[in-house]
Formats: C-alpha cells, structure tokens, sequence
C-alpha cells in the first residue's frame, strides 16, 4: 500500500513518538494497579499518576484536584453534563448549541426526554465572515431562572469556529450559572487556561494532540467555585468517587507528555503559523485549479476565528464521498469521524444553513504536527485530478444520456 497522506488530524492525531517512548517503560516497569498502595509497585504506578495529573494541571492552568480521568471527551462531556444535572435534580434547563458534538447533544437530548428544558442556540449561518459563532444576546435572553448549565465548545471538530469563551463565562456567573466547554479540538492547539478562559467544567482527549486514545479528562472547578458531580460510573471509589475504575497509568502518562510536548509548542509560537500556512495553501493550491470552493464555517482569517489545522470547502456539483475514493492516496473526511457511523447529513453544517446538495459536497481536511509542505502539494494534485474524473464522469454520462 502506498503510504498515506493524512489529512484526518480532527478525527484523531498519530500517537508522537516520544510519547510512545513514555509510555513504553509503563507497561513494562510501572503495571501495578496504581490503588494498589500495599506494595512498592502499586505505589510507584500511583506516584506516576500523581506526576502526570500534576503536569496536566500545570499546563492548563488547574489544580491537580480539580483534573478527573476519563476514558475520552465522550466520557467527560457526558459526566460533566449528567454530573452537574442529575446531582439532587430531576428537572431545570440547560442552554447548548446546535452545532455540538453529539457527545454533548445527545446526553442532553436524554435529559430533555428525562424532564429538563433544553434551548438550543442557533449559530451565524454559513457566508458570514462569522459563520458559525453563537449571538451572545441571544444566550443572554435565553438563561433563565432556572437554567442550571451552559454548554458551548472551545473550538469546532468540523468547522473549526473558536467562540468567545470567556465572555460566555461572564455572562453565564453573571446569572450564577455554570459554563461546561467541550475543549476536545481547542487542548494542545491553542492556549488553554481554565482560568483565563473562566470555565467550570472542561474536557479533553489524549487523541486529538498526538497522545493515546481512550484516555481523556475532565477539569471539574475547585477555586471560587466548587462544582459538585453526580458520579457517572461508581464501583471502587477511585478518583474521589468522581470516576470509579481501575486508572489507566500508561494513557495517563502518555497523555501528560503528550500535553507538555504541546504547551512547549504553543509557547514556542510558531506551530500553529506552520498549520495556517499549510492550511492556506492547500485551498489556495484547490481554488486555482479546481475553482471556487465555499468554505465552510467562518473566515480564514483573522487569525482568532478559527483552528489554523482546519479546512472545510465544498465541491460544487460533486459528490465529496465520490472525490474520497477518487483519490485513496489521502485520508480525510466527509463531517465529523465521530458520527460517520451515522448516515444522515452533517448536522453542524445543516446547522449553518447548506442544503444537502451542498453538505453532500463538503469535505473536512485538517493538517497536523506530522504534514509537509511534499504531502500538501501531493494531496491537492491528487485531489484535482479526482475532481477532474469526476467531472469527465458526469459529462461522460451526459453525453450518454
Ligand atoms: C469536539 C469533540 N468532542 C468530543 C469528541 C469525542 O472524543 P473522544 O473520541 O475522546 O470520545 C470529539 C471527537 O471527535 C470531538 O471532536
């Protein structure tokens, strides 16, 4: 098999090689069961934990209490939505956005059945420099007496819009209602403080910044706030009874080097420039030869308005699942990996207002840590030359019809 040009870093990233040099001695060395705290081996696992969560802590700006581990943002969202709702309610209403993950849709959608009142925000539709984000008038109109949390993302899975997260906080406190952020595609890319950011609740997943998968957190808030949870999964009382279930010590460790080796990134400053560049010049590379693609989502530029690793266009008039197999040199994706399971058109872009003609022609591509400058260039020739088949293959049909 000719080896793959991957332009699928949203859906999930490869593991870093100094990551996988981490976590190897783990497995090896370190296997106890870190609640095992009778014995030398469980207590050097346990020490491995309380390292990597101190680490994690640091670079989001959180205490070591405040981190929960999970098994991914999936786990977390769910345990931070249903934690906050289902501690001592049965009812009270909850604010979230259109265009979520299903991760943080459905669970909520399985509170509404349960009693509670969901309002679910529209987003600026799509052809808007702003497409995208949320109206914080609106969110202001929405919260009422009753509402109990918000949840609004850092930055998006398929479109890459980064909302204005702290001025969502603001209002949220102003109310005495808590903020949850599903910061899955935000974590290892862009700063992330929980305290800047003014956040009480946020999860992350190893997978999306180059660490393991089915290793994820959650940040539940101690300072100012304390945010009480309704544990999701009980047995051994592990984690404060926030999250039972024997700890997963490789994922761990691999996801605390996995974030350090971010934070030095973003600190370095010059990643995501590399991302942008790289991004910007696959669409420039497309339009000059393809012609014009709407984008997806908001403007490329300025730079705060959207993840610099995300591209999301459409194809006029061809089948973007047709353009994939037309060019299986490249991995990318038609919406969100996630819910590829699912065959009903992207609910994010629906959500922007495209018509399914043109959701059918949208596909997502995302660069990463690993792309070249050799394998953008290659993947715009073959992409071109998939479309331009395409083409001939509808005219071919014309012809014959
Ligand atoms: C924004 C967002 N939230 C949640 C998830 C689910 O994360 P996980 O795969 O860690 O369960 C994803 C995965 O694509 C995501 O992009």
């Amino acid at each position: 098999m000719p080896p793959i040009i991957y332009l699928d870093n949203q859906a999930t990233t490869r593991v870093d090689p100094r990551v996988v040099e981490a976590m190897l001695p783990v497995f090896d060395r370190s296997y106890a069961n870190a609640g095992s705290v009778t014995h030398e081996l469980g207590l050097a696992a346990s020490d491995l934990v309380e390292e990597s969560a101190e680490s994690i802590a640091t670079c989001l700006n959180a205490r070591r209490s405040e981190i929960v581990f999970t098994s991914g943002a999936t786990e977390s969202n769910n345990l931070a939505i249903r934690g906050v709702c289902l501690r001592k309610r049965t009812s009270g209403h909850i604010i979230t956005v259109e265009t979520e993950h299903k991760a943080v849709l459905d669970p909520i959608a399985k509170l509404e059945k349960q009693g509670f009142r969901v309002t679910r925000l529209k987003v600026v539709p799509n052809g808007s420099d702003d497409a995208g984000l949320i109206n914080l008038d609106e969110l202001k109109n929405a919260i009422a007496e009753d509402t109990i949390l918000v949840s609004v993302m850092v930055a998006h899975n398929e479109i890459g819009v980064i909302q204005p997260i702290r001025e969502i906080a603001d209002l949220c406190h102003e109310c005495g209602v808590l903020l949850h952020t599903d910061a899955t595609q935000a974590v290892g890319h862009l700063p992330v403080d929980v305290d800047e950011l003014g956040v009480d609740l946020m999860s992350f997943s190893a997978h999306k910044f180059y660490g393991p998968k089915g290793i994820g957190g959650l940040y539940v808030r101690r300072t100012d706030r304390r945010v009480r949870l309704a544990s999701q999964i009980d047995g051994g009382g592990q984690q404060e009874n926030r999250r039972s279930g024997t700890l997963n010590v490789p994922g761990i460790v691999g996801m605390a080097a996995a974030l350090n080796l971010c934070h030095a990134e973003i600190q370095e400053g010059t990643e995501d420039g590399r991302r942008r560049e790289l991004r910007d010049r696959m669409y420039a590379g497309l339009k000059s030869r393809v012609g014009d693609l709407p984008l997806n989502g908001p403007s490329l530029t300025p730079p705060g308005l959207r993840l610099a690793n995300n591209l999301n266009c459409q194809f006029p008039n061809i089948d973007g699942q047709s353009i994939m197999s037309g060019a299986s040199e490249i991995a990318i994706s038609s919406g969100s990996a996630c819910t590829s399971a699912d065959p009903e058109p992207s609910h994010v872009l629906a959500a922007l207002k495209l018509s399914d003609d043109e959701i059918q022609s949208s596909l997502r591509i995302s660069v990463g840590r690993f792309t070249t400058l050799d394998e953008i260039d290659s993947a715009v020739d073959l992409l071109v030359r998939s479309v331009e088949s395409m083409r001939q293959y509808g005219a071919d049909e014309c012809l014959d019809s």
